[in-house]
């Protein structure tokens, strides 16, 4: 047996995750198998029948990189895979044994404000959401995702004076200053940190994108001027985030920023639009993004241009404030 293969019992767990699922919501993958090699194993219901089975993963970030912008330096994360009659009673003995675990952790510095834990689980799988709340997790962000080949591509009305254009090298200061802007104003919410090194992390990704072959970096300009950016990972970047949906092929709108005077007049329309444009003609089957559930502008502004929560992602920082 390898850690991939889990248990017995945890492929008849995940088969009636899987038909759950499906009932639930199409989009969702077939689950994967929660245990991450060497990670702790957590299980509940009857001993050698489980209902549903859990895996814990300790991940460190690195400073410097970009993907500290987007949460704390250390995270606990827990991947639970729940079925049987009660979801919810399930989920909390799976959460209970996770805290218990974490907290007899020697070596661990839980109360540092830099970590924190976290769990994603399927938006519309609502029966688990009173078992994450009683423990403590907030939900902090979600995966959203935007379906079907036909809504894909529809147009948007530019508005007057703004012109929508493909980015190029020499853009990249233009588009990591609209992009800071972003991270600044998500980092209001409690879950993306505006870090030391943002400019630089955001310059790292964007220069080789910028440089490749018709980037999918495109920016607003009124009167020449940028006032807005969208960038997007085409499939065959956006392998990272594909295993989050069973459609395919995925793209991914990794950064949309508007200028704050230029915000509310259709200028985020208009470069979604575009990208949905081109993504379509691609033959993209979903677009994927993450948006903090708490901002008052992403959270319509996602849902006028077409997409909907996918997985919502619970969060509580630091990990100590896990119950
Ligand atoms: C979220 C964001 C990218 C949206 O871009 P935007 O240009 O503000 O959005 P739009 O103007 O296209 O759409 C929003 C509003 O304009 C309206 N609108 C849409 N098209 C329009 C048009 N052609 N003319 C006038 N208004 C229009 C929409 O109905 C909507 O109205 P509302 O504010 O009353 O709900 C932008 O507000 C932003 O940069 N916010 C801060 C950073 C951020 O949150 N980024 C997203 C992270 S996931």
């Amino acid at each position: 047996m390898t850690a991939a293969q889990g248990e017995s019992g945890d492929q008849e767990v995940l088969a009636q995750v899987s038909r759950r699922w499906q009932a639930l919501d199409p989009v969702l993958p077939d689950p994967s198998f929660p245990i991450a090699a060497g990670g702790e194993r957590f299980t509940a219901g009857p001993p050698g029948a489980p209902t549903a089975v859990a895996g814990c993963g300790h991940w460190i970030g690195e400073a410097g990189t970009l993907e500290l912008c987007w949460g704390t330096a250390q995270r606990f994360g827990l991947t639970a895979r729940v079925a049987g009659p009660d979801v919810g009673g399930a989920l909390d003995e799976l959460l209970s044994a996770w805290h218990d675990h974490l907290t007899a952790q020697d070596g661990l510095d839980l109360d540092d404000p830099d970590t924190s834990v976290n769990l994603s689980w399927p938006s519309r799988d609502v029966a688990g959401v009173r078992a994450l709340v009683r423990h403590g997790l907030q939900p902090m962000a979600v995966v959203a995702v935007r379906t079907g080949r036909a809504a894909l591509g529809e147009g948007g009305d530019l508005p007057p004076g703004v012109r929508i254009r493909r980015a190029a090298p020499a853009d990249l200061e233009a588009v990591i200053g609209l992009e800071h802007e972003v991270v600044r104003y998500d980092a209001n919410f409690g879950q993306v940190i505006d870090r030391p090194w943002t400019t630089d992390a955001l310059r790292q990704e964007a220069a080789p994108a910028l440089a490749a072959d018709e980037p999918w970096v495109w920016l607003a300009e009124r009167d020449g001027r940028p006032v807005g950016v969208l960038h997007a990972q085409r499939p065959a970047d956006a392998g990272w985030i594909a295993g989050l949906t069973a459609r395919a092929p995925v793209a991914y709108n990794l950064l949309t920023g508007v200028s704050p005077t230029e915000r509310g007049g259709g200028i985020g329309a208009a470069l979604t639009a575009r990208f949905h444009t081109e993504a379509a003609a691609a033959g993209v089957a979903v677009t994927l993004l993450h948006h903090t559930v708490t901002n008052p502008r992403s959270v319509p502004f996602w849902s006028q241009q077409g997409y909907r929560p996918l997985w919502t992602i619970w969060e509580i920082s630091p990990a100590s404030t896990l119950r």
